[in-house]
């Protein structure tokens, strides 16, 4: 299979070079994907901002049907796109399906925005005066999406931008196209105006800077590494576009004393090993209270010992491979980092040959103990199924071990005192804080995004994504009749 460009809403044709997309699992092949060109973003946008125009002046309901229909083709394809995106991604498929059912969640949500787009009204300080703020539609804007959600995030930016009147271009990552060619195909049967949406693939080299520096692209939102952001950002802000960020995490679950240890695991586990730890929320830190770090420490050990590691379209597999080979190599070298530190490594740091194993990308899941807050596996994002343990001894150390790091995105904490938790919850400096649940599980409705390092003052999801997609517009009818001057003539 060839996955081609979905511009001004043909599939494009031509000649083009392709580049192989492999299954993790066991490095098969599943198809190729278009490398696209500076010209094929040129043609995108170039029907984008036409197409723009038009989808501006559609009412926001009528756009919002457009919406249900994608939300209810989803959901009828739901398990055929869950198969796609494990194979082309690892996570295993019980998380495909729920990665899926967040799109689904995204498109009704949003559709409901059609209805809604609040903007305000207030009183003017003048008499016969009326006032109130809109959202107006900003233009077209330009997504980049990380492999690890191909799908979810890829609906956190583009179905807020649709019902908002934006026009997008979605370039998603290289080693996940699929998804987006399923979900190109679903804006194409759902009928949306030529232009509106287009899905552009290739590398973030030549699409992405292309993207950015299109003077006609007015906002970038993009998910991925803290480096590529910064990149983003710094070529953003050379040629003014509004740059929505979020980025890594070096997300963490404290256990205090007095918390239910197997909900902790059970927290700990599901935090840190789904999607083989590559979430931007995955828990890579665990910061327990000296009274129980023994008790934990048994109880991860034999948990994980039980988690079964494989192909992540087997049902019983809890632990699938993770996205490349590179990726490997970079966790793995994070052992060594880490025992040269100090820490102790109790299990796992190995990738996995084993059988069958050896034909994908599999690393065990690890665990170091005796781990100082400051040492580099427990500061730097791994992306893989890593934990580091390290000790406290008060509520106070706890927080401030889990804010000294650079990044900002989730936290938990596990504890069955009232006056701790609320103490933790306002204190600890995330975009995302969890009680008694791991650093894992964001809903779309609520602000998806962190503080610090991770982000730069943006959201998706929520109503909060709409904000990166609109600009305010505050809108004065004076009917009086007369000229009113405000601030002045107000008496
Ligand atoms: C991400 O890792 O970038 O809360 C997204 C979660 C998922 C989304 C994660 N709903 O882990």
């Amino acid at each position: 299979m060839k996955l081609t460009n979905f511009i001004n809403g043909k599939w494009q044709e031509g000649e083009a070079s392709y580049t192989a997309v492999l299954n993790p699992a066991n490095g098969e092949q599943l198809a190729e994907v278009r490398m696209s060109t500076k010209e094929d973003v040129d043609a995108a946008v170039e029907a984008a901002v036409k197409a723009q125009k038009k989808w501006a002046l559609v009412p926001a309901p009528k756009r919002a049907d457009y919406l249900y229909e994608i939300g209810r083709l989803m959901k009828e394809r739901k398990e055929h796109l869950a198969q796609v995106l494990t194979k082309e991604m690892g996570k295993v498929i019980e998380e495909g399906r729920g990665e899926v059912q967040e799109g689904i969640d995204m498109a009704f949500y949003m559709a409901g925005e059609g209805r809604r787009l609040f903007g305000e009204t207030t009183p003017s300080e003048l008499a016969d005066k009326f006032a109130m703020s809109v959202r107006a539609p900003i233009g077209v804007v330009g997504l980049i999406t990380p492999w690890n959600f191909p799908v979810a995030i890829a609906t956190w930016k583009s179905f807020p931008a649709l019902v908002a009147g934006n026009a997008f271009i979605w370039k998603p990552a290289t080693e996940t196209p699929m998804m987006a060619y399923e979900m190109a195909k679903i804006f194409e049967e759902v009928g949306l105006p030529s232009g509106v949406a287009n899905v552009v693939f290739g590398s973030g080299s030549e699409v992405g800077t292309a993207m950015i520096e299109h003077k006609d692209v007015k906002v970038i939102s993009f998910t991925g590494s803290t480096d590529t952001g910064s990149k983003v950002a710094e070529l953003g802000g050379k040629h003014l576009k509004k740059i929505s960020l979020e980025m890594g995490g070096k997300n963490a679950v404290i256990v205090m004393e007095d918390a239910d240890l197997n909900l902790a695991v059970d927290g700990i586990l599901w935090s840190a090993f789904g999607t083989a730890g590559q979430r931007c929320t995955a828990c890579s830190r665990v910061i327990v209270h000296k009274d129980v770090k023994k008790e934990l420490e048994k109880m991860l050990l034999e948990r994980m010992e039980k988690l079964t590691i494989g192909d992540g379209m087997d049902e019983t597999v809890k632990v699938g491979p993770v996205i490349n080979k590179a990726a490997l190599e970079k966790i793995h070298s994070y052992i060594q980092i880490g025992k040269e530190e100090g820490a102790n490594l109790v299990v796992g740091g190995t990738i996995l040959q084993d059988g069958d194993l050896a034909k994908g990308n599999y690393y065990a899941p690890t665990l170091f103990t005796d781990v100082k807050p400051d040492m580099r596996i427990a500061q730097e994002e791994i992306f893989g199924p890593v934990v580091s343990l390290i000790e406290v001894e008060s509520l106070e150390e706890a927080i401030e071990v889990n804010n000294g790091v650079k990044f900002g995105l989730s936290s938990s904490i596990f504890s069955r005192d009232i006056n701790k938790i609320f103490r933790a919850q306002r204190d600890l400096d995330t975009g995302i804080v969890y009680v008694n649940a791991g650093t894992t599980g964001a809903e779309i409705h609520l602000p998806f995004g962190g503080t610090k390092g991770t982000g730069n003052g943006h959201r998706d999801s929520g109503v909060a994504a709409l904000d990166v997609y609109t600009e305010w517009k505050s809108i004065y009818i004076d009917y009086s009749g007369k000229l009113q001057r405000a601030q002045i003539d107000t008496e």
